[in-house]
Protein backbone atom coordinates (compact mmCIF):
# COMPACT_ATOMS: atom_id res chain seq x y z
CA UNK A 1 0.00 0.00 0.00
CA UNK A 2 1.36 3.75 -0.74
CA UNK A 3 1.39 5.92 2.23
CA UNK A 4 -0.87 8.50 2.33
CA UNK A 5 0.76 11.46 -0.28
CA UNK A 6 2.92 9.13 -1.65
CA UNK A 7 3.50 10.18 -5.15
CA UNK A 8 4.19 7.05 -7.00
CA UNK A 9 -0.03 6.39 -6.59
CA UNK A 10 -0.91 9.28 -8.39
CA UNK A 11 2.13 8.08 -11.32
CA UNK A 12 -0.35 6.60 -13.92
CA UNK A 13 2.58 5.29 -15.52
CA UNK A 14 3.64 3.14 -12.30
CA UNK A 15 -0.19 2.47 -11.48
CA UNK A 16 -0.70 0.88 -14.71
CA UNK A 17 2.73 -1.36 -14.09
CA UNK A 18 0.79 -2.27 -10.99
CA UNK A 19 -2.60 -2.86 -12.68
CA UNK A 20 -0.68 -5.32 -15.62
CA UNK A 21 1.27 -7.37 -12.78
CA UNK A 22 -2.22 -7.85 -11.18
CA UNK A 23 -3.96 -9.00 -14.14
CA UNK A 24 -0.62 -11.41 -15.24
CA UNK A 25 -1.19 -12.94 -12.12
CA UNK A 26 -5.26 -13.52 -12.37
CA UNK A 27 -7.02 -16.33 -13.99
CA UNK A 28 -8.58 -14.83 -16.62
CA UNK A 29 -4.85 -13.48 -18.06
CA UNK A 30 -3.44 -16.67 -18.05
CA UNK A 31 -6.74 -18.35 -20.00
CA UNK A 32 -6.96 -15.16 -22.57
CA UNK A 33 -3.12 -15.06 -23.41
CA UNK A 34 -0.99 -11.97 -24.03
CA UNK A 35 -4.31 -10.15 -26.62
CA UNK A 36 -5.83 -9.25 -22.85
CA UNK A 37 -2.74 -7.63 -21.73
CA UNK A 38 -1.89 -5.71 -25.31
CA UNK A 39 -5.47 -4.54 -25.21
CA UNK A 40 -5.39 -3.58 -21.59
CA UNK A 41 -2.26 -1.26 -22.43
CA UNK A 42 -4.29 0.47 -25.71
CA UNK A 43 -7.47 0.82 -23.05
CA UNK A 44 -7.87 4.43 -22.50
CA UNK A 45 -7.23 5.09 -19.30
CA UNK A 46 -10.38 7.62 -18.68
CA UNK A 47 -13.72 8.18 -20.33
CA UNK A 48 -13.64 11.04 -23.78
CA UNK A 49 -13.67 14.01 -22.01
CA UNK A 50 -16.25 15.55 -22.37
CA UNK A 51 -18.11 12.40 -22.26
CA UNK A 52 -20.97 12.97 -24.78
CA UNK A 53 -24.25 11.44 -23.35
CA UNK A 54 -26.66 13.19 -25.62
CA UNK A 55 -25.19 12.69 -29.19
CA UNK A 56 -26.91 14.80 -31.76
CA UNK A 57 -29.31 12.74 -33.92
CA UNK A 58 -28.73 14.21 -37.69
CA UNK A 59 -31.48 12.07 -38.34
CA UNK A 60 -33.81 13.73 -36.23
CA UNK A 61 -35.93 16.58 -37.50
CA UNK A 62 -37.73 18.91 -35.34
CA UNK A 63 -41.30 18.69 -36.14
CA UNK A 64 -42.26 22.66 -35.26
CA UNK A 65 -40.55 25.50 -34.52
CA UNK A 66 -41.23 25.25 -30.45
CA UNK A 67 -39.00 22.04 -30.62
CA UNK A 68 -35.86 23.47 -31.74
CA UNK A 69 -32.86 23.73 -29.35
CA UNK A 70 -30.88 25.94 -31.56
CA UNK A 71 -30.78 27.65 -34.23
CA UNK A 72 -28.82 24.40 -36.17
CA UNK A 73 -32.20 22.44 -35.47
CA UNK A 74 -33.41 24.36 -38.72
CA UNK A 75 -30.98 23.74 -40.90
CA UNK A 76 -31.83 20.05 -41.22
CA UNK A 77 -34.93 20.67 -42.11
CA UNK A 78 -34.75 23.34 -44.08
CA UNK A 79 -32.42 21.19 -46.31
CA UNK A 80 -35.01 18.85 -46.54
CA UNK A 81 -37.25 20.50 -47.61
CA UNK A 82 -35.57 23.46 -50.03
CA UNK A 83 -34.60 22.23 -53.86
CA UNK A 84 -30.93 21.40 -53.88
CA UNK A 85 -30.09 23.59 -56.33
CA UNK A 86 -31.58 26.53 -53.77
CA UNK A 87 -29.89 25.21 -51.06
CA UNK A 88 -26.57 24.73 -52.75
CA UNK A 89 -26.61 28.72 -53.35
CA UNK A 90 -27.32 29.46 -50.18
CA UNK A 91 -24.87 26.95 -48.31
CA UNK A 92 -22.09 27.37 -50.73
CA UNK A 93 -18.62 29.21 -50.00
CA UNK A 94 -16.09 29.64 -52.24
CA UNK A 95 -13.79 27.05 -53.83
CA UNK A 96 -12.21 25.14 -50.19
CA UNK A 97 -14.43 27.16 -48.14
CA UNK A 98 -12.01 28.12 -45.91
CA UNK A 99 -13.53 31.55 -45.17
CA UNK A 100 -16.69 30.00 -44.64
CA UNK A 101 -15.21 28.01 -41.83
CA UNK A 102 -12.81 30.34 -40.60
CA UNK A 103 -15.89 32.28 -39.87
CA UNK A 104 -17.04 29.96 -37.31
CA UNK A 105 -13.42 28.56 -36.14
CA UNK A 106 -12.71 32.70 -35.30
CA UNK A 107 -15.19 32.87 -32.43
CA UNK A 108 -13.14 29.24 -30.40
CA UNK A 109 -10.00 32.09 -30.70
CA UNK A 110 -11.53 34.66 -28.52
CA UNK A 111 -12.96 33.58 -25.14
CA UNK A 112 -14.84 36.31 -22.52
CA UNK A 113 -14.14 37.35 -19.50
CA UNK A 114 -16.47 37.57 -17.17
CA UNK A 115 -17.58 40.21 -14.53
CA UNK A 116 -19.22 39.18 -11.20
CA UNK A 117 -21.48 40.43 -8.33
CA UNK A 118 -23.26 42.72 -11.17
CA UNK A 119 -27.21 43.38 -10.82
CA UNK A 120 -28.37 41.24 -13.97
CA UNK A 121 -31.71 40.36 -13.48
CA UNK A 122 -33.02 42.71 -15.86
CA UNK A 123 -31.59 42.75 -19.29
CA UNK A 124 -31.69 45.52 -21.86
CA UNK A 125 -30.43 44.92 -25.09
CA UNK A 126 -32.41 47.40 -26.90
CA UNK A 127 -30.85 49.54 -29.16
CA UNK A 128 -31.04 52.60 -31.48
CA UNK A 129 -29.94 53.11 -34.77
CA UNK A 130 -30.13 56.05 -37.17
CA UNK A 131 -32.79 56.59 -34.52
CA UNK A 132 -34.95 53.64 -34.85
CA UNK A 133 -35.57 52.14 -31.83
CA UNK A 134 -34.47 47.83 -31.82
CA UNK A 135 -35.28 45.26 -29.56
CA UNK A 136 -31.62 43.82 -29.42
CA UNK A 137 -28.58 44.29 -31.94
CA UNK A 138 -29.35 41.85 -33.62
CA UNK A 139 -29.93 42.12 -37.51
CA UNK A 140 -31.25 40.69 -40.65
CA UNK A 141 -28.48 40.41 -42.68
CA UNK A 142 -28.96 40.37 -46.81
CA UNK A 143 -29.87 37.74 -48.22
CA UNK A 144 -31.19 36.90 -52.14
CA UNK A 145 -34.19 35.25 -53.19
CA UNK A 146 -36.11 34.21 -50.22
CA UNK A 147 -38.87 33.04 -52.07
CA UNK A 148 -36.43 30.14 -53.42
CA UNK A 149 -36.49 28.84 -49.46
CA UNK A 150 -40.63 29.03 -49.22
CA UNK A 151 -43.33 30.80 -50.86
CA UNK A 152 -43.80 33.67 -48.71
CA UNK A 153 -40.44 34.66 -49.27
CA UNK A 154 -39.32 37.91 -47.78
CA UNK A 155 -42.67 38.33 -46.96
CA UNK A 156 -42.13 35.70 -44.32
CA UNK A 157 -38.94 36.82 -43.09
CA UNK A 158 -39.92 40.35 -42.69
CA UNK A 159 -43.03 39.28 -40.33
CA UNK A 160 -40.32 37.48 -38.02
CA UNK A 161 -38.09 40.61 -38.42
CA UNK A 162 -41.30 42.72 -36.96
CA UNK A 163 -42.62 39.95 -34.50
CA UNK A 164 -39.10 40.38 -33.03
CA UNK A 165 -38.29 44.22 -33.66
CA UNK A 166 -35.17 43.37 -35.30
CA UNK A 167 -33.71 45.72 -38.37
CA UNK A 168 -33.83 43.65 -41.12
CA UNK A 169 -31.68 44.43 -44.53
CA UNK A 170 -32.95 43.55 -47.83
CA UNK A 171 -30.90 42.49 -50.59
CA UNK A 172 -30.86 43.96 -53.73
CA UNK A 173 -31.75 40.79 -55.26
CA UNK A 174 -34.95 40.35 -52.83
CA UNK A 175 -37.60 38.35 -54.74
CA UNK A 176 -40.59 40.85 -53.23
CA UNK A 177 -40.68 43.96 -54.64
CA UNK A 178 -39.22 46.42 -51.34
CA UNK A 179 -42.55 48.55 -51.38
CA UNK A 180 -44.02 45.03 -49.78
CA UNK A 181 -41.26 43.97 -47.90
CA UNK A 182 -41.29 47.58 -46.12
CA UNK A 183 -45.31 46.91 -45.68
CA UNK A 184 -45.02 43.59 -44.12
CA UNK A 185 -42.08 44.57 -41.46
CA UNK A 186 -44.27 47.43 -40.85
CA UNK A 187 -41.34 49.96 -40.48
CA UNK A 188 -38.28 50.92 -42.77
CA UNK A 189 -35.77 48.40 -43.55
CA UNK A 190 -32.33 49.22 -45.20
CA UNK A 191 -31.69 48.59 -48.44
CA UNK A 192 -28.43 46.57 -49.51
CA UNK A 193 -27.14 47.70 -52.87
CA UNK A 194 -25.40 45.72 -55.65
CA UNK A 195 -24.09 48.72 -57.69
CA UNK A 196 -22.62 47.35 -60.90
CA UNK A 197 -20.46 48.89 -62.82
CA UNK A 198 -22.96 50.99 -64.80
CA UNK A 199 -24.30 54.07 -61.91
CA UNK A 200 -27.48 54.73 -63.47
CA UNK A 201 -28.79 51.16 -62.48
CA UNK A 202 -27.20 51.50 -58.92
CA UNK A 203 -29.03 54.76 -58.97
CA UNK A 204 -32.62 53.40 -60.04
CA UNK A 205 -32.41 51.22 -57.15
CA UNK A 206 -31.42 53.35 -54.57
CA UNK A 207 -33.84 56.06 -55.45
CA UNK A 208 -36.66 53.37 -55.92
CA UNK A 209 -35.53 52.24 -52.49
CA UNK A 210 -35.72 55.85 -50.57
CA UNK A 211 -39.11 56.75 -51.79
CA UNK A 212 -40.11 53.58 -50.81
CA UNK A 213 -39.31 54.53 -46.85
CA UNK A 214 -35.36 52.64 -47.20
CA UNK A 215 -33.60 54.75 -44.55
CA UNK A 216 -30.16 53.17 -45.20
CA UNK A 217 -28.55 52.17 -48.12
CA UNK A 218 -25.73 49.04 -47.61
CA UNK A 219 -23.48 49.69 -50.28
CA UNK A 220 -22.03 45.95 -51.06
CA UNK A 221 -18.11 46.32 -51.80
CA UNK A 222 -17.17 43.06 -51.94
CA UNK A 223 -18.51 41.29 -55.18
CA UNK A 224 -15.62 42.59 -57.45
CA UNK A 225 -15.19 39.90 -59.66
CA UNK A 226 -16.10 35.75 -60.08
CA UNK A 227 -16.60 32.74 -57.57
CA UNK A 228 -16.26 29.85 -57.51
CA UNK A 229 -19.46 28.33 -55.63
CA UNK A 230 -18.39 24.46 -55.77
CA UNK A 231 -20.95 23.33 -53.57
CA UNK A 232 -23.71 25.21 -55.82
CA UNK A 233 -22.27 23.62 -58.47
CA UNK A 234 -22.08 20.45 -57.43
CA UNK A 235 -25.79 20.59 -55.94
CA UNK A 236 -27.41 21.84 -59.16
CA UNK A 237 -25.83 18.72 -60.53
CA UNK A 238 -28.52 16.69 -58.65
CA UNK A 239 -31.37 18.93 -59.06
CA UNK A 240 -33.25 17.37 -61.89
CA UNK A 241 -35.90 20.37 -61.74
CA UNK A 242 -36.59 22.69 -64.77
CA UNK A 243 -34.98 25.89 -63.27
CA UNK A 244 -37.01 28.21 -65.97
CA UNK A 245 -40.26 26.60 -65.22
CA UNK A 246 -40.09 28.47 -62.01
CA UNK A 247 -37.78 31.74 -62.18
CA UNK A 248 -35.51 32.90 -64.97
CA UNK A 249 -32.49 31.55 -63.91
CA UNK A 250 -30.65 33.84 -66.73
CA UNK A 251 -32.17 37.12 -66.31
CA UNK A 252 -29.57 39.56 -64.95
CA UNK A 253 -31.19 41.07 -61.30
CA UNK A 254 -34.16 40.70 -59.75
CA UNK A 255 -37.78 42.91 -59.39
CA UNK A 256 -34.89 45.75 -57.61
CA UNK A 257 -33.63 46.63 -61.62
CA UNK A 258 -37.04 46.72 -62.88
CA UNK A 259 -37.29 48.99 -64.80
CA UNK A 260 -33.53 49.95 -64.93
CA UNK A 261 -31.61 49.68 -68.24
CA UNK A 262 -29.20 46.87 -67.77
CA UNK A 263 -27.79 47.11 -71.86
CA UNK A 264 -24.06 47.20 -71.70
CA UNK A 265 -23.99 44.84 -68.21
CA UNK A 266 -22.98 41.34 -67.82
CA UNK A 267 -23.15 40.88 -64.70
CA UNK A 268 -23.98 42.55 -61.39
CA UNK A 269 -20.59 43.10 -59.83
CA UNK A 270 -19.29 46.06 -59.00
CA UNK A 271 -15.46 45.60 -60.63
CA UNK A 272 -14.76 48.96 -61.54
CA UNK A 273 -16.01 50.51 -57.89
CA UNK A 274 -14.01 53.28 -56.70
CA UNK A 275 -14.47 55.62 -53.90
CA UNK A 276 -15.47 58.38 -56.69
CA UNK A 277 -17.91 55.85 -57.71
CA UNK A 278 -19.30 55.56 -53.77
CA UNK A 279 -19.25 58.64 -53.52
CA UNK A 280 -21.75 59.45 -56.35
CA UNK A 281 -23.79 56.60 -55.01
CA UNK A 282 -23.95 58.62 -51.40
CA UNK A 283 -24.41 61.66 -53.33
CA UNK A 284 -27.43 60.66 -54.99
CA UNK A 285 -29.64 59.89 -52.01
CA UNK A 286 -30.54 61.27 -48.54
CA UNK A 287 -30.66 57.95 -46.92
CA UNK A 288 -27.84 56.95 -44.95
CA UNK A 289 -24.69 55.50 -46.87
CA UNK A 290 -23.19 52.44 -45.29
CA UNK A 291 -20.06 50.88 -46.25
CA UNK A 292 -20.37 46.60 -46.38
CA UNK A 293 -17.81 44.44 -46.59
CA UNK A 294 -14.46 46.38 -45.24
CA UNK A 295 -12.07 43.91 -43.83
CA UNK A 296 -8.83 46.51 -43.50
CA UNK A 297 -8.12 49.11 -41.42
CA UNK A 298 -7.07 51.10 -43.82
CA UNK A 299 -10.29 51.08 -46.06
CA UNK A 300 -11.86 51.55 -42.67
CA UNK A 301 -9.86 54.76 -41.89
CA UNK A 302 -10.83 56.44 -45.70
CA UNK A 303 -14.34 55.50 -44.63
CA UNK A 304 -14.33 57.29 -41.46
CA UNK A 305 -12.18 60.24 -42.75
CA UNK A 306 -14.96 60.69 -45.01
CA UNK A 307 -18.09 60.44 -43.38
CA UNK A 308 -19.76 57.89 -44.74
CA UNK A 309 -22.41 56.68 -41.96
CA UNK A 310 -21.62 53.30 -40.89
CA UNK A 311 -19.13 49.96 -42.06
CA UNK A 312 -20.38 46.74 -41.58
CA UNK A 313 -17.02 44.02 -41.32
CA UNK A 314 -18.36 41.43 -43.68
CA UNK A 315 -16.93 39.04 -45.57
CA UNK A 316 -20.10 38.24 -47.42
CA UNK A 317 -21.00 34.99 -45.39
CA UNK A 318 -17.52 33.33 -46.72
CA UNK A 319 -19.02 34.00 -50.22
CA UNK A 320 -17.36 36.60 -51.60
CA UNK A 321 -13.31 35.30 -51.27
CA UNK A 322 -11.23 33.20 -50.15
CA UNK A 323 -9.06 35.15 -47.69
CA UNK A 324 -9.45 32.62 -44.53
CA UNK A 325 -10.08 34.97 -42.28
CA UNK A 326 -12.66 35.54 -40.15
CA UNK A 327 -15.05 38.38 -39.12
CA UNK A 328 -14.24 38.38 -35.53
CA UNK A 329 -10.96 38.31 -36.07
CA UNK A 330 -11.04 41.49 -38.28
CA UNK A 331 -13.72 43.26 -36.29
CA UNK A 332 -10.50 44.93 -33.93
CA UNK A 333 -8.95 46.52 -36.56
CA UNK A 334 -11.58 48.41 -37.44
CA UNK A 335 -12.90 49.62 -34.52
CA UNK A 336 -9.72 50.82 -33.69
CA UNK A 337 -9.00 52.41 -37.19
CA UNK A 338 -12.62 54.62 -37.29
CA UNK A 339 -11.82 55.13 -33.30
CA UNK A 340 -15.62 55.49 -32.63
CA UNK A 341 -15.88 58.18 -35.60
CA UNK A 342 -19.07 55.66 -37.11
CA UNK A 343 -20.60 52.50 -35.89
CA UNK A 344 -19.29 49.73 -37.15
CA UNK A 345 -21.45 46.38 -37.04
CA UNK A 346 -20.53 42.99 -38.48
CA UNK A 347 -21.94 39.81 -39.79
CA UNK A 348 -20.54 36.55 -41.18
CA UNK A 349 -21.00 33.15 -39.33
CA UNK A 350 -22.54 34.09 -35.63
CA UNK A 351 -24.75 31.42 -34.84
CA UNK A 352 -24.80 31.74 -31.04
CA UNK A 353 -25.50 34.16 -28.25
CA UNK A 354 -21.97 34.51 -27.30
CA UNK A 355 -20.74 34.98 -30.88
CA UNK A 356 -22.64 37.64 -30.53
CA UNK A 357 -21.54 38.95 -27.33
CA UNK A 358 -17.96 38.84 -28.40
CA UNK A 359 -18.71 41.28 -30.86
CA UNK A 360 -20.38 43.26 -28.75
CA UNK A 361 -17.69 43.71 -26.35
CA UNK A 362 -15.23 44.46 -28.86
CA UNK A 363 -17.22 47.25 -29.61
CA UNK A 364 -19.68 46.56 -32.65
CA UNK A 365 -22.90 48.55 -32.88
CA UNK A 366 -24.99 45.36 -34.15
CA UNK A 367 -24.40 41.88 -35.44
CA UNK A 368 -26.04 40.11 -38.29
CA UNK A 369 -27.52 36.76 -39.05
CA UNK A 370 -28.01 35.48 -42.66
CA UNK A 371 -27.81 31.75 -43.41
CA UNK A 372 -29.56 30.98 -39.63
CA UNK A 373 -33.11 33.02 -40.70
CA UNK A 374 -33.14 31.66 -43.95
CA UNK A 375 -33.30 27.89 -41.76
CA UNK A 376 -36.23 29.03 -40.18
CA UNK A 377 -37.71 30.45 -43.51
CA UNK A 378 -37.49 27.29 -45.15
CA UNK A 379 -37.80 24.47 -42.43
CA UNK A 380 -41.27 26.44 -41.33
CA UNK A 381 -41.90 30.18 -43.12
CA UNK A 382 -42.51 32.80 -40.50
CA UNK A 383 -42.33 30.54 -37.85
CA UNK A 384 -39.23 29.15 -38.69
CA UNK A 385 -37.51 32.89 -38.79
CA UNK A 386 -39.54 34.16 -35.61
CA UNK A 387 -38.26 31.26 -33.80
CA UNK A 388 -34.49 31.42 -34.89
CA UNK A 389 -34.73 35.31 -33.59
CA UNK A 390 -36.16 34.42 -30.46
CA UNK A 391 -33.65 31.56 -29.80
CA UNK A 392 -30.85 34.56 -30.88
CA UNK A 393 -32.11 36.90 -28.11
CA UNK A 394 -32.59 34.83 -25.71
CA UNK A 395 -28.75 33.06 -25.97
CA UNK A 396 -27.52 37.29 -26.31
CA UNK A 397 -29.36 37.58 -22.95
CA UNK A 398 -27.94 34.42 -21.23
CA UNK A 399 -24.64 35.46 -22.58
CA UNK A 400 -25.14 39.40 -21.30
CA UNK A 401 -25.73 37.95 -17.91
CA UNK A 402 -22.95 35.55 -17.51
CA UNK A 403 -20.82 38.28 -18.59
CA UNK A 404 -22.04 40.54 -15.82
CA UNK A 405 -23.62 43.68 -18.74
CA UNK A 406 -27.04 44.20 -17.59
CA UNK A 407 -26.86 46.68 -21.00
CA UNK A 408 -25.34 46.90 -24.36
CA UNK A 409 -22.76 49.62 -22.96
CA UNK A 410 -21.84 47.14 -19.76
CA UNK A 411 -20.21 45.36 -22.59
CA UNK A 412 -16.96 46.26 -22.95
CA UNK A 413 -13.35 45.75 -24.64
CA UNK A 414 -11.54 44.05 -21.48
CA UNK A 415 -14.35 40.97 -21.14
CA UNK A 416 -12.74 39.47 -24.75
CA UNK A 417 -9.56 38.19 -24.62
CA UNK A 418 -7.85 36.53 -27.60
CA UNK A 419 -7.28 32.53 -26.41
C1 LIG B 1 -25.66 37.29 -52.42
O1 LIG B 1 -25.44 38.11 -51.60
C2 LIG B 1 -24.82 36.20 -52.73
O2 LIG B 1 -23.80 36.05 -52.07
O3 LIG B 1 -25.15 35.45 -53.61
Amino acid sequence: MPKPNDPSQFDVAANRRRFLRMLAGSASVAWAGHGSIARALEAPNRLPDPMSWAPRDLDYLIPSPKEAINVFDFETVAHKNVPPGHWGYMASGIDDEVTLRANREGFLKFQLRPRRLVDVSKIDMSVEIFGQKYNSPIFLSPVGGHRGYHPEGEIATAGGAKAGNHLQVLSTQTSTPVEDVIKARGGPVWMQLYATNKFEVARHVVQRAEKAGCTAVAVTVDRSGGRNQETLARLRRVDTRNCSDCHQPNRLGGVMYDGADMSGLQNLQSSAMTWDYLKRIRDATKMKCVIKGLLAAEDAKIAADNGYDAIIVSNHGGRSDEAGRSTIETLPEIIEAVGGRVPVFVDSGFRRGTDIVKALAMGAAGVGVGRPYIWGLGAFGQPGVEKVLELLRTELMAAMQQAGAPTLKHLVPSMVKRA
